[in-house]
């Protein structure tokens, strides 16, 4: 059986307003139940944070933020600090998601120091990385995924490897009904922990969360969690309604049994 809690994490992107993920998280919460040995957490936009952090107080559920600033206050119209998250009772937050680099410039330099910030304000980043189709066909998977983990966990110190979750997120998978086959998913979630281990040491890199995301959906979720280095999803069309985010979460416990 894996170290690993597994780890099933709901991205909701640009969707509910405050009362809308309010009434959501409350539906997650209720059926996930007080119990699970599975870690779930909840990435609403920044708006709902508050709102959500309240109905999910004393339930199992766990907040995340899709995206932070790593300057500590100051003058950045538009972005938001890890204290500002931390006081909403805020754990996790989603660094380096495709839709950040794609569509919002974010460069490797610029993720790393936020992960950085995060870990020092004791918040778990969940760093995601994952190549375009365009590099899969070039067969530069490797390449690109070795130059995420490496630049985005520059300076991570050993002592906190523990707080790290990264995300595989295959680009050409994300929204698109196109999920990586388990396999396809295994082999490279193995060469992260590769990287990992380079960089942590093999105890260290055992313990470390690797989830995967892209079209991760209660029909195809049991056997990519059935992998060895597969610990949990980063869900996000099926994580806007509580029935197939609850699915995938039993899934997450049922691959606990196996
Ligand atoms: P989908 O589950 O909608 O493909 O999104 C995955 C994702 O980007 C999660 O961060």
């Amino acid at each position: 059986m894996s170290i690993r809690t597994p780890l099933i994490a709901g991205n909701w992107k640009m969707n509910k307003t405050a009362s809308e993920g309010a009434e959501l998280a409350r539906a997650i919460a209720a059926s996930v139940g007080i119990e699970s040995a599975v870690q779930v957490v909840i990435c609403p936009p920044f708006t709902a944070l508050a709102s959500v952090s309240t109905a999910v107080e004393g339930t199992h559920l766990a907040i995340g933020a899709q995206n932070m600033h790593d300057k500590v206050n100051g003058a950045f119209t538009g972005e938001i600090s890890a204290a500002m998250l931390r006081n909403l009772h805020v754990t996790h937050v989603i660094l380096g998601h495709s839709e950040r680099r794609s569509l919002f410039g974010e460069d490797d330099a610029f993720i790393n120091r936020k992960v950085l910030a995060a870990l020092e304000a004791s918040l778990k980043p969940i760093l995601c990385v994952g190549e375009l189709l365009s590099e899969r066909e070039a067969g530069t998977t490797q390449e690109v995924v070795r130059r995420q983990v490496e630049k985005g966990l520059a300076g991570v110190p050993a002592g906190k490897s523990d707080q790290v979750i990264i995300a595989y997120e295959p680009v050409w998978a994300i929204g698109t009904g196109k999920t990586a086959t388990p396999a396809m998913a295994q082999e490279v979630h193995a060469f992260i922990r590769q990287l990992l281990t380079k960089q942590f040491g093999a105890e260290a890199a055992a313990r470390i969360r690797i989830l995967y995301g892209g079209s991760m959906k209660p029909d195809n979720a049991d056997a990519l969690l059935a992998e060895h280095d597969i610990d949990g999803g980063l869900i996000g069309g099926a994580s806007l309604e509580a029935k197939s985010f609850v699915d995938l979460v039993r899934s997450a416990a049922k691959s606990l049994t196996r």
